[in-house]
């Protein structure tokens, strides 16, 4: 396999079925300009669609279709407009259509080179294109390398909510070249970080405590902090992967903050007010705080927590992300009932023992949630 030098290879390990479906992720400079060359190594197709979006294409998009020309491979650009809003009935059909018009095969495969959006709506495109064709993902945001290009979960949102409709589709390879981040606003960054730190705080307490000496330098995209710090999160993320990819059990950990920031964020409206990782930074403290009312949890922990996450920028309560228009509790409640985690009425949180030990608590009793949200408005 060709190498690019300063590239960290994992590998999510997803053996033991009939097909082996386990994929590298690869980490560190260069790899835009070596896409052509390490797909070649690994996929057979000739042919594919770089799906882009239209902040992300005009940077990188003619790069990558330069990089797989070289290697033999034709590809053709699509790009759908930036922003949460693509990820619609709509845009999937035209792109699926534009997909055929190309004369795509079931050899063909599908690079998806932007954040979140392109990478859930590139992945169950090829989920669903010709009953499935291989894709790639290209990461460009801190947040989709270190958590949506790498797991397999697609989806495209409904009137009923985000993500409601998707698949699993785990990709052939992650390609996620830490020079990109280079372009990103810090505000982009720091989204990105609190997903970083997620996994520190649900089964890493060394990782939180290396982020909490070393954070200003992976901020500051000094390279080898920044390498250092998305290898270890896409290395606990493939081993959770690996363990449950379908989230029969144990992947629900790595919703600590979610279903709290959820509830934020889709009051919020997804329209850039608030973005993901800022609602899921104010989520893990009140996961911490929520986890400090059971007794579950000592309170230095929330300490540590808020203090780590306030020294680098990001928001700790909900009035610091919603300004002064709070949502009411019962409408956070009622976000927070729609979770995919609920069962039987009954909310499912990530609570945590302390740094480094989170859980997944079944029959959450909703009275203590509703004290939780007071406080935290108060
Ligand atoms: N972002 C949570 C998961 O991939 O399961």
């Amino acid at each position: 396999m060709p190498t690019v030098s300063g590239v960290q290879r994992l590998s999510v390990d997803l053996g033991g079925s009939a097909v082996d479906r386990s994929y590298d992720i690869l980490i560190g400079p260069g790899l835009i300009a070596a896409a052509g060359a390490e797909i070649a190594a690994r996929f057979s197709g000739k042919r594919a669609v770089v799906l882009t979006d239209t902040h992300v294409g005009p940077l990188y998009a003619d790069a990558v279709q330069a990089s797989l020309k070289a290697a033999g491979i034709s590809s053709e650009i699509l790009t759908i407009p930036a922003g949460e809003g693509s990820k619609s009935f709509d845009q999937l059909g035209d792109l699926l259509n534009r997909c055929l018009d190309a004369g795509l095969d079931r050899k063909s495969f599908l690079v998806a080179l932007g954040g979140g959006v392109v990478g859930d709506l590139g992945g169950f495109l090829a989920a669903i294109l010709l009953r499935g064709i291989d894709y790639v993902q290209v990461p460009t945001t801190l947040l989709s390398q270190v958590d949506s290009s790498v797991g397999g979960k697609t989806a495209i949102n409904t009137r009923h909510g985000k993500n409601l409709v998707g698949a699993f589709h785990q990709p052939r390879l992650v390609l996620a070249d830490t020079d990109v981040l280079a372009t990103l606003p810090r505000r982009e960054l720091l989204s990105g970080y609190a997903e970083v730190a997620k996994y520190g705080l649900i089964d890493q307490p060394d990782f939180w405590t290396w982020l909490e000496g070393n954070a200003e330098r992976v901020l500051s995209l000094d390279p080898a902090a920044l390498a250092e710090a998305v290898r270890i999160s896409c290395e606990a993320k493939a081993a959770v992967v690996a363990k449950d990819e379908r989230e029969g059990g144990a992947r629900a950990l790595l919703n600590l903050g979610h279903t709290f920031g959820h509830a934020l964020e889709a009051e919020a409206g997804y329209d850039g007010q608030v973005l993901h990782g800022e609602a899921v930074a104010v989520g893990m403290s009140l996961a911490f705080r929520h986890s400090v009312r059971l007794g579950l949890c000592d309170a230095e922990a929330i300490g540590r927590v808020e203090a780590h996450l306030s020294s680098v920028g990001l928001p700790v309560a909900p009035r610091q992300v919603m300004g002064q228009t709070l949502p009411t509790i019962d409408r956070l409640m009622a976000r927070m009932a729609s979770d995919k985690k609920t069962e039987g009425g009954k909310l499912t949180l990530i609570l945590a023992r302390g740094i480094g030990q989170s859980f997944i608590a079944k029959d959450v009793d909703s009275a203590a949630v509703v004290k939780t949200w007071e406080e935290a408005l108060a």
